[in-house]
């Protein structure tokens, strides 16, 4: 697949992604033509981003049809809230290709350009966007879902995402919203579960900064271990040794601070119990006593 040439590219909506997004796409070597969003200091910071010397700064245009009317493919870089009726406020012509960059939205926001002619899809980075700059550097290596129902459109942004040295991936169609929430797992959803410990061993009387410092390197060395052999191979802990009588010294201890902290404990436990058995860590008779030891009953009394 060549895929169809993205020509003049505008952007429309100059945040955090936007910004970065444009300047990575210019360091690659497309042309980034021009740029509107909500307020002109936004878009004039991404035009010097992209443009700091001058020499050809993309259009920053006052209203988001001039960017339309500049450019071949348009990324729609608004809060999610704002895509559908963002495409839906401007006139869109045909052969023109709209994209937007929201993981949990639907391609059928951009409706609106379909049924002008436009070839519509997605292009969703797993990263986050906060500094532009360190967004910028971060890029190479990150996963892109792309989608589109329009091959070379499809094969265009592949090409695009190659180029700034990430890694493209074909999402199909309909699943974004649990595409979106799974990928928390590996993001947001660690950060609550790093806070779990932290606020466990505030209990201990340790400090939280200490606590995180602590925690980092197992984290960071969960991580390398996951890389170099897999989720069920990597794992360690009291699931996948079948190690029942420390799970219930931690079920206690962890019960203490109260039953939606016992609760969260032993599902995710749980989880992890089925993992070692699909793995071949533990034997059936050890998940049984895993799992026993799961379904005692909380008792405050205990504690
Ligand atoms: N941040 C991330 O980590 C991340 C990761 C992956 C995907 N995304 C996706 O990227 C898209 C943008 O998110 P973001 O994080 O960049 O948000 P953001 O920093 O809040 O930027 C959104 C930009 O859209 C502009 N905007 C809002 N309404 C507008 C309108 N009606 N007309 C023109 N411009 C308008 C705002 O303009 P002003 O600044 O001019 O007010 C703002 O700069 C979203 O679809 C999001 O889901 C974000």
């Amino acid at each position: 697949m060549s895929g169809m040439p993205l020509g003049r590219i505008g952007f429309i909506g100059a945040g955090r992604l936007g910004q970065a997004l444009a300047v990575a796409f210019a360091r690659a070597g497309y042309a980034v033509s021009a740029v509107n969003s909500r307020t002109a200091a936004s878009a004039q910071a991404l035009a010097q981003r992209v443009d700091p010397h001058a020499r050809q700064r993309p259009l920053v245009a006052g209203h988001p049809q001039a960017v339309v009317d500049a450019c071949d493919t348009v990324f729609i870089t608004v809060n999610d809230d704002h895509i559908e009726s963002m495409a839906r406020s401007v006139a869109w012509r045909e052969g023109q290709a709209v994209v937007h960059c929201s993981g949990a939205t639907e391609i059928e926001a951009l409706q609106a350009a379909r049924h002008a002619g436009a070839d519509t899809g997605g292009f969703h980075p797993l990263h986050t966007f906060g500094d532009v700059d360190t967004a910028v550097a971060a890029l190479p290596g990150c996963a892109v879902a792309v989608e589109s129902a329009d091959e070379g459109l499809r094969a265009g942004l592949m090409n695009l995402a190659h180029h700034i040295d990430a890694r493209p991936f074909e999402l199909p169609r309909g699943s974004r919203a649990l595409y979106h929430a799974s990928a928390h797992y590996a993001g947001s959803l660690v950060v609550t579960l790093m806070n779990e410990a932290v606020q466990h061993w505030g209990r201990l009387g340790i400090p939280s900064d200490q606590a995180l410092d602590a925690l980092l390197p197992l984290l960071r060395s969960t991580v390398r271990t996951i890389e170099s052999r897999g989720l069920g191979p990597g794992m360690a802990g009291v699931a996948a040794r079948g190690d029942a009588v420390t799970l219930a010294r931690h079920l206690q201890a962890i019960g203490a601070a109260g039953l939606v902290e016992r609760q969260l404990y032993a599902d995710l436990t749980r989880r992890s119990v089925a993992l070692a058995i699909d793995s071949g860590r533990i034997s059936p008779e050890q998940a049984q006593a895993l799992y026993a030891t799961l379904n005692m009953a909380w008792r405050p009394e205990d504690h």
